[in-house]
């Protein structure tokens, strides 16, 4: 073979596999960018908390999750008679949503897990001394265990010596809730205002976002 021709050859044997991995790269970068499209908001709605609730606000009337629809829900599960831990995060709740840009897409909603002494009219007198929005929940035992379960939100009677009236042991999380009705953030006892404020903005700005995706 001269050797012209066997550089012609080689050329173009070189050409056609530039041409093959060009195609199998792009086909993998588009494969890669669509994966990574749909991971973004899939892992953070991947949280398995939360679900539908049927309780009563502070008004007496039924409420359902469903009843949010149109916007964010904050929830946080304690008891009006709780000395210490549930008015401090409910201040931080309060405290959070003045933050946002927009406030008013975001439902502060109080759950009680001691419905025996939280009647509506209780729970009315309550979240008002935290936000003027603030929704009160409550409900039969029944009503107030589910909603519990969904939000696997641990709940216990005690008794104690320092308080004449009994105490409730509960886990305290604050769950941000989005209109869908999904779980997208789950706060520890102890996050800050500021902090809450800002990664919830940073979920509600993604959602406003055209693609759905992060800025
Ligand atoms: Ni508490």
């Amino acid at each position: 073979m001269p050797k012209t021709r066997l550089y012609r050859v080689l050329i173009g044997v070189l050409a056609g596999t530039l041409i093959v991995l060009a195609v199998i790269g792009y086909d993998v970068w588009t494969a890669i960018q669509a994966e990574e499209q749909q991971a973004g908001p899939l892992a953070a709605r991947n949280t398995g908390v939360g679900g539908p609730f049927v309780l009563i606000d502070q008004d007496g009337q039924p409420v359902t999750d469903r009843d949010f629809a149109d916007q964010y829900m904050l929830i946080y599960f304690g008891f009006t008679y709780c000395p210490d831990i549930c008015p401090t995060e409910l201040a931080v709740m309060a405290s959070a949503v003045e933050q946002l840009a927009a406030p008013q897409d975001v439902a502060p909603i109080f759950i009680t897990v001691d419905p025996q002494r939280d009647t509506p009219a209780a729970m009315a007198d309550y979240v008002s001394l935290f936000h003027p929005r603030m929704v009160g929940l409550t409900g039969s035992e029944a009503q107030i265990a589910e909603a519990a379960r969904a939000y696997r939100v641990f709940y216990q009677r005690v008794e104690s010596a320092e308080f004449e009236e009994y105490l409730m042991d509960h886990s305290s999380f604050v769950y941000l809730v989005d209109p869908e009705g999904v779980t997208r953030l789950v706060f520890p006892y102890g996050t800050g205002a500021e902090a809450m404020a800002a990664q919830i903005e940073e979920i509600m700005l993604e959602d406003r976002s055209p693609a759905g995706t992060a800025l």
